[in-house]
């Protein structure tokens, strides 16, 4: 056994001290980037959703049992509902506290009046770092969840990045498929204000690439232009 597993470790086929991540990359062509239905779609200020109106099919409204993550019952696609409670679960166990979804799929009209109310309290150029318009949001690919934590304060708010929940997330969420979307000190690339609360399921494989890889947008890691602003 011993001589097999050191056999593999030469070929590179195990990770190593030297070479801590497999062998094998990611094939970036595995999943579209442009199909709405696919969890890599990248969807930003240049890359509107095809069609502008879509709605998922797999919309669910998970209970996450005795966690209770999701109190004010929103939807999510099936797998980043299973991926949020794996999430949530783990979160807890590591003492970090207890995830609150405080909003995850929302619908062409629900992004309007969201994007509305954001530009109509904070001006265009603040409201547009904060919210995007209709058809331009993760949130309508049932992909996104913005999370708080019990009792930790800074509920959507930048000081979230700094709370234990917020700093575990960082570090660990990508053990269940989600990056932090929009990092900090990349609006010129991604085109919104930091947003440590706003998690994107992009799946195991692509977020835990992206962590090993340093690279912290889908813009960067998929080889696109930035898209501080819209055309
Ligand atoms: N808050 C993000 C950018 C959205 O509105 O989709
Ligand atoms: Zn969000």
């Amino acid at each position: 056994m011993l001589a097999v597993g050191f056999g593999l470790l030469g070929l590179g086929i195990l990770p190593s001290v030297d070479n801590p991540t497999p062998a094998r990359a990611l094939d970036l062509g595995a999943n579209s980037i442009d199909n709405p239905t696919s969890i890599w779609v990248v969807v930003n200020k240049a890359r509107p959703l095809n069609p502008i109106k879509y709605k998922p099919v797999d919309l669910v409204v998970p209970g996450f049992g005795p966690l209770n993550a999701n109190p004010y019952q929103h939807s999510m696609r099936r797998d980043v509902a299973a991926a949020a409670e794996g999430l949530a679960k783990s979160m807890q166990k590591a003492g970090k506290g207890r995830l609150v979804i405080q909003s995850a799929y929302r619908s062409y009209n629900t992004q309007k009046s969201v994007h509305d109310r954001q530009v109509s309290r904070f001006g265009l150029a603040a409201g547009e770092a904060l919210a995007a318009r209709p058809g331009y949001s993760e949130h309508q690919t049932g992909l996104a969840i913005d999370v708080s934590a019990r009792d930790q304060g800074c509920q959507i708010r930048v000081c979230f990045g700094g709370t234990k929940a917020g700093a575990w997330l960082k570090a660990n969420a990508h053990r269940w498929g989600f990056i932090i979307r929009y990092p900090q000190n990349a609006t010129a690339v991604t085109g919104y204000q930091y947003e440590p609360w706003h998690l994107r399921y992009v799946g195991i494989e692509l977020a835990t690439d992206m962590k090993q890889k340093s690279i912290s947008t889908l813009e960067k890691y998929f080889g696109l232009p930035s898209a501080p602003k819209y055309p």
